[in-house]
């Protein structure tokens, strides 16, 4: 067996039921929750680029831009930290809001959650539309990463209950689909508004309550999940809820594992302290590491900063947003053949063919880089090697999109029990959006003192996460959720962790069905 082996898909259990509409609809309503992240991911870099914007809000930054006197170093061209903090304060409210939401999932189902995310959301969208100063500016963000932290908190989790297992997968990376369409439709809108004479980052800031109306308004009509329902008491209704979406009344094996994992559940108050415990280290430390990881591929300096990359190499304001474009849509195709294959080759081969494809590109970028601008940062791209650099990194975003992409927010969703599951994915939330707000704060401050050295950085760390999937991430496709214990039972080095009991949980012959 390979080391990361885990166990082979035709040791779980099938479930009977086929994969109905009713969960494709539900999953795909759902999955919109990640357009308000996109969204936002791909409004600020664009936003800040623009002239308008600059000399209104940060006028420090936009007479250094405007004055510079070609000398200086093209690398510090825009460094400057309320410029940083504007994109990155929202993901510090995220990671708070994060752990609040744990509670309203666990507490109230996974939908509530969805609905007050898209609200807050929608509020901080209209604060920023109409800011006036610096300060309604954050506090739009910070309410803008409320509503994000509600909405990754809870939209994963809900994806992967809903899901059958053989497509868990597949449905699952409908939320990252949805940020990445989030990001694109963000990179098309700045290119448009930039054109206005006028306001322009006005309309791009406040177009971003339509993806946050699409899905306060879906997760109104959404069912909750058997698990959910379960969780809370609701049996019968849970019961029904499972025939509904699997498409058959047979569906006592399934109903009957969840009841158990409910039961087991239910004993346990402190969902903190329990995910502490010896027995969950494996789910620990993945859900710790992953997200970590996810940030370190140093993706989101091509997220946010598109637009300032490649105005720093020297492209036009214009070749520089529309590259921000070309970047956004090889991230929605590339997301798309994730899709397809993440439960057919399973997340193991992405994660590792996606690892050293990065490593290649985030080498080629920086010897690009060192050989144009050297040490000093002075010099110019010719038209042909900012061609080369644009390829290049559409090669790493696609490589990013079929692999950490998705599977960061797939992979902790799907390795908990449910004892420990909101609170495992709030921890994911919270240390992905940490990581986020690290990289959006210091990239511009980074790029001006590591120079070209930032992309070996990050390919050092894409290097050590690749090694690291290789020997200590087991395999999950196929596995049906509430039977995840069986691959950690049977990995290398996890195994020891998990003791038996855990694993034969789900073979009770007891009838829950009655
Ligand atoms: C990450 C974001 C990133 C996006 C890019 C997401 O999975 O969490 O930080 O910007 O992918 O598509």
């Amino acid at each position: 067996m390979a080391v990361g082996g885990g166990i082979s898909a035709g040791n779980g259990k099938q479930y009977e039921g086929r994969v109905t509409p009713f969960v494709i609809v539900a999953c795909l309503v759902a999955a919109t929750g990640g357009l308000i992240f996109g969204y936002d991911i791909g409004i600020s870099g664009g936003v800040t680029s623009m002239d308008e914007f600059l000399q209104k809000f940060f006028p420090t930054v936009y007479e250094k831009q405007k004055n510079a006197t070609g000398h200086e170093s093209q690398y510090c061209k825009f460094e400057n930290h309320m410029l940083t903090l504007f994109t990155s304060s929202l993901y510090l409210a995220a990671l708070v809001a994060s752990f609040f939401a744990s509670a309203t999932t666990r507490k109230f189902g996974r939908k509530i959650s969805m609905t007050v995310g898209g609200m807050i959301f929608l509020v901080g969208s209209v604060l920023n539309g109409a800011a006036m100063n610096v300060a309604m500016l954050i506090i739009g963000r910070i309410l803008l990463g409320v509503g994000i932290g509600y909405a990754n908190q809870s939209v994963p989790v809900y994806l992967s209950e809903m899901a059958p297992p053989k497509l868990r997968g597949a449905l699952n990376i409908g939320f990252q689909m949805a940020t990445t369409i989030g990001i694109f439709a963000a990179n098309l809108v700045n290119y448009g508004t930039a054109q206005m004479k006028a306001n322009g980052w006005r309309v791009s800031l406040a177009l971003a309550a339509l993806p946050a109306l699409i899905m306060t308004i879906g997760a109104l009509f959404l069912p909750d999940t058997p698990n959910s329902l379960i969780e809370r008491g609701k049996k019968d209704q849970a019961k029904e809820m499972l025939q509904k979406i699997r498409g058959t009344p047979n569906v006592h094996d399934e109903f009957s594992d969840l009841v158990d994992a409910s039961a087991v559940s239910q004993q346990v108050r402190h969902p903190w302290r329990t995910i502490l415990e010896p027995k969950y280290r494996p789910q620990l430390v993945i859900t710790c590491l992953i997200p970590l990881f996810q940030q370190l591929t140093g993706i989101n300096v091509i997220m946010f900063y598109a637009p300032v990359l490649f105005k720093t190499l020297g492209f036009a304001d214009d070749a520089s947003l529309m590259s921000a474009v070309v970047t956004g849509l090889v991230n929605v195709f590339a997301t798309a053949v994730s899709i397809v294959v993440v439960d057919r080759f399973g997340r193991r081969v992405l994660f590792l063919e996606g690892g050293i494809q990065m490593l290649a590109c985030q080498i080629g970028v920086g010897v690009l880089i060192a050989s144009v601008f050297g040490v000093s940062g002075n010099g110019t791209f010719s038209k042909g090697m900012g061609n080369l650099a644009l390829a290049l990194i559409c090669v790493y975003v696609a490589a990013f999109a079929w692999s950490w992409g998705p599977l960061g927010w797939l992979v902790p969703s799907e390795i908990h029990p449910m004892e420990i599951r909101s609170a495992g994915q709030s921890i994911n939330v919270s240390v992905n959006m940490f990581f986020t707000f690290v990289i959006g704060q210091l990239f511009l401050s980074m790029l001006c003192h590591m120079k070209f050295g930032l992309f070996f950085f990050f390919g050092g760390w894409v290097l050590l996460m690749t090694v690291f999937v290789y020997f200590f991430v087991p395999e999950t496709k196929n596995m049906p959720i509430e039977e995840m214990n069986r691959v950690w039972k049977a990995h290398w080095f996890w195994g020891k962790y998990i003791p038996d009991d855990a694993v034969g949980l789900s073979h009770k012959s007891s009838d829950h069905d009655a």
